[in-house]
């Protein structure tokens, strides 16, 4: 992959395709905008070099229709006022009028594309939408982490149409953190695994399995594990058609001496409610009908533990239900150990973000990943499409 600085931009016209599919509340106000942050070194260095930069996102998921709610207008006012400079939004992003648009720019200008998803082309990896993208420009940079795990035109057709294209700052430094912590770990390496479904994190269990020192299972998840190892998890969510992958893994986690950790203790409660009743119960003692939302404290000191000497700590996933305060201990408990330890510490994932956010440690972990889907994918151990597509040459 080459980087940004690698190319002669210099008043040149530069496609850069960014992720800001960013949160917004109904108002239309956004109420995260740290992947428009993350790319401003991308925008900032290509402006002082005075290219004409043209930047491209999706927002949502349109399915190939204008919808008004996910035009990306808010975005152009959110990014004009972290540069100080106007931001031009663009009416579409494809055909003679856009064309018209970026030919009127003069060096040091910046355009914002409308939603690459209000045409079906962007998610069909259509070689005819990638063709009216590149014709807007000379050159192409990809630094749009968050959805290179995704073959969609923006991100690997239109390559093909530039010989000059490289990764933007976001992109390298995202897979510089990700290969410094699961390629070339400094040991021990311990990875936190939570959230809802195994389902989702199969690929990413087996993968971490050949790589990590000890990992650590917590979340709903979890109850999948302790079924198959015969504990009676009450009404806790499980995914029975799981439960021979689950021991597998176990075995397997033996043989390549892998140590695993789960709960040993957990807040059970007797519904999904933020006033249900609930008590720490250790996972031998989950009542019938009770079910389990978070790990214990008794399961916080073995993860303590288990965290204390790692040298590099990668987490995806949350410990328990988390947006209810009963269910929240867990979650932020780990987050301070993991925000309070001297290891390289990386998040990745909405959820897992969003805890450490709550949690007050954002300032103290290495790096949190602006991807979720995307940084899954690292840790299954995938090659993502849009990073292929730049290493293609
Ligand atoms: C994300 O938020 O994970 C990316 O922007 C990708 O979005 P998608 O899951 O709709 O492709």
């Amino acid at each position: 992959m080459k980087s940004i600085r690698e190319l002669d931009i210099e008043g040149k016209k530069i496609l850069i395709r960014v992720d800001f599919n960013v949160p917004m509340d109904d108002t239309g106000s956004i109420t995260d905008d740290i992947r428009i942050r993350m790319v401003l070194p991308t925008i900032k260095y290509a402006l002082e070099k005075n290219a004409r930069v043209v930047l491209c996102s999706h927002m949502g998921r349109p399915k190939g229709k204008k919808v008004a709610e996910f035009s990306l207008a808010p975005v152009a006012e959110a990014l004009a006022a972290m540069l100080g400079k106007p931001v031009a939004m663009a009416p579409d992003c494809i055909g003679p009028e856009v064309e018209a648009v970026v030919d009127r720019m003069q060096d040091g200008d910046i355009v914002l594309l409308e939603n690459l998803r209000f045409h079906e082309g962007e998610q069909a990896n259509d070689p005819e939408f990638a063709r009216g993208l590149a014709a807007l420009v000379d050159v192409y940079v990809n630094d749009a982490f968050a959805v290179s795990h995704r073959a969609h035109a923006s991100v690997e057709a239109v390559t093909a149409h530039f010989a000059i294209k490289s990764a933007g700052f976001l992109l390298e430094k995202e897979m510089d953190y990700f290969h410094r912590s699961m390629d070339e770990p400094v040991r021990p390496l311990v990875a936190i695994i939570g959230g809802a479904k195994v389902s989702s994190k199969l690929g990413a269990l087996e993968n971490m399995l050949d790589r990590v020192d000890r990992l650590l299972i917590g979340g709903a998840m979890a109850n999948t594990f302790l079924k198959s190892q015969g504990y009676a998890v009450g009404a806790s969510k499980v995914e029975d058609e799981l439960l021979d992958d689950a021991s597998r893994m176990l075995v397997k986690a033996r043989e390549k001496g892998v140590k695993v950790y789960l709960p040993v203790d957990v807040i059970a409660a007797d519904r999904f409610a933020p006033d249900a009743v609930s008590k720490q119960v250790t996972v031998q003692d989950i009542p019938d009908g009770w079910m389990a939302l978070d790990i214990g404290p008794a399961t916080v000191l073995l993860f303590t533990e288990a965290l204390s000497d790692a040298k590099t700590i990668v987490w995806n996933g949350p410990m328990g239900a988390f947006e209810m305060d009963a269910f929240a201990m867990g979650t932020m408990a780990l987050a301070r150990v993991v925000g309070s330890s001297h290891a390289l510490s990386i998040t990745g994932g909405g959820d897992s973000n969003a805890a450490v956010k709550q949690s007050g440690e954002a300032g103290n972990i290495t790096y949190m990943s602006t991807g979720g889907g995307a940084f899954l994918e690292l840790m299954e151990g995938k090659t993502l499409p849009g990073v292929a597509a730049l290493e293609a040459g």
